[in-house]
């Protein structure tokens, strides 16, 4: 039975971690002070007032007792644990691949990153910093959302949770220090924002495939099944507080786990035990690539812009402005989207990288590569110049590697913003 959690409200983490902006003055204070029409002071105040009601207990999980139980569960099914933590294999990686498509999987994500953003100012500094419309969602759902840089490359998509009293957002492994401290950079001295990495105090684990409804109703966490992405609540499983969430940031279909350390191996255990695979994560790399997924240092680097990245879905046009939104809505207005994402597939393997020809001509670059399913699928992501090929055309990558473009689903369900109004 699902009991909604009161015992969040542990005093553990209730010290501020910002104050004030101390000595990195954010890089943008100076123009945006002096761009700040009485308009916008008046809608902040409005704004402020409409989200006094949020009472100020914070969103807070009991300290890490740093759990090695939860390790020693996953040696028992088989896990290869690399020195820092990381479980590349259960030895299953084709079964689990399989499993993800016909039954569940489970993927312990605890290496990604948990950023908790909490202050009466968070939803509108987030709205501010990242693609997505914050100030559109309320208590209890979420959304994905861009951090870009000014120039609108993808710093990375992360999974938002509003909270009651924070958001909590789920970025990936690589970037989750580097998006805490860009932040914090960004917090000006009057907002009343605190970012806190969670990191280190919670377990993050997701099921994917297409009997995950089954799982989370066989576990009494049904009431989540339907909702939107993002929509979440918080159960007690066994004495230990869990956070549910619709999705996750390797799939939009299933569930995200977020728990308590010490709650992590019980309910690992009790996962598998309803059936459900463990996926490591050399598994989840090629399930990542075949779905066409974009990553960190991968598809999104300095080198690509959010919309060559094709991350659509998860981009406001209309609300107001923000971080990158001027480069965005550029692109968008003077058709500036020289070059698009696709799936290749791959007549052998090719090293990521690899430049991709159309007669002779450079019209790309290969970013990943996997063998996809039992080693003979040869798959991978790349960018091509939107005049040189798209969908169905051959590509040469490398040195004399035949590639087909092909749609993947993960791309093929974003759904390109036409610019309905001038900028
Ligand atoms: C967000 O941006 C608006 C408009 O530029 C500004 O008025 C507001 O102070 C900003 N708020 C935060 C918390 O960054």
């Amino acid at each position: 039975m699902a009991v909604l959690l009161s015992c969040f409200s542990h005093t553990f983490c209730r010290r501020s971690f910002i104050q004030t902006c101390r000595s990195c003055s954010p890089p943008f204070s100076q123009t945006r002070l002096s761009a700040l029409g009485s308009s916008h002071s008046q809608n902040k105040a409005v704004r402020r007032k409409t989200r006094s009601s949020i009472t100020a207990l914070p969103f807070d999980l009991s300290p890490p007792p740093i759990d090695q139980d939860l390790y020693d569960d996953m040696a028992v099914a088989g896990a290869k644990v690399s020195e820092d933590w990381v479980i590349e294999t259960f030895h299953n990686d084709d079964e689990a691949l399989d499993a993800v498509d016909t039954s569940t999987v489970v993927v312990d994500l605890s290496r990604y990153g948990r950023i908790r953003v909490s202050g009466e100012d968070r939803i509108q500094f987030l709205h501010n910093q990242s693609t997505a419309n914050f100030e559109a969602l309320s208590e209890g759902g979420g959304c994905d959302t861009v951090f870009v840089t000014p120039t609108a490359r993808t710093i990375d998509i992360a999974q938002a949770w509003i909270m009651k009293t924070a958001v909590t957002l789920v970025v990936s492994p690589s970037t989750s220090g580097s998006i805490s401290e860009m932040l914090m950079k960004y917090i000006f001295f009057s907002d009343k924002v605190e970012i806190q990495d969670i990191s280190d105090k919670t377990c993050l684990f997701a099921i994917v495939g297409p009997k995950s409804n089954q799982v989370m109703v066989d576990l009494n966490l049904g009431d989540l099944i339907g909702q939107p992405y993002g929509s979440h609540k918080h159960y007690n499983v066994g004495g230990n507080p869990v956070t549910v969430a619709v999705g996750s940031v390797i799939s939009e279909q299933g569930f995200s786990l977020l728990m308590s350390p010490a709650g992590a191996g019980l309910i690992w255990k009790t996962l598998l035990s309803h059936g459900t695979t463990p996926m490591g994560s050399n598994a989840l790399e090629t399930y990542r690539i075949l779905q066409g997924k974009p990553t960190p240092g991968s598809e999104l680097t300095d080198e690509f812009n959010v919309l060559e990245a094709g991350l659509w879905n998860s981009i406001s046009l209309n609300k107001g402005c923000y971080k990158g939104q001027e480069t965005i809505a550029r692109l968008i207005t003077y058709d500036g989207i020289k070059q698009k994402l696709w799936g290749i597939q791959l007549s052998s393997p090719v090293e990521p990288g690899s430049p991709i020809t159309v007669e002779g001509k450079k019209a790309g670059k290969l970013t990943s590569y996997t063998a996809g399913k039992r080693g003979n699928e040869h798959f991978g992501l790349g960018y091509i110049k939107k005049k040189a090929a798209s969908k169905g055309d051959t590509v040469m990558i490398g040195d004399g590697i035949s590639g087909m473009v092909v749609d993947v689903p993960y791309l093929a369900r974003q759904h390109p913003l036409v610019p309905n109004s001038k900028p």
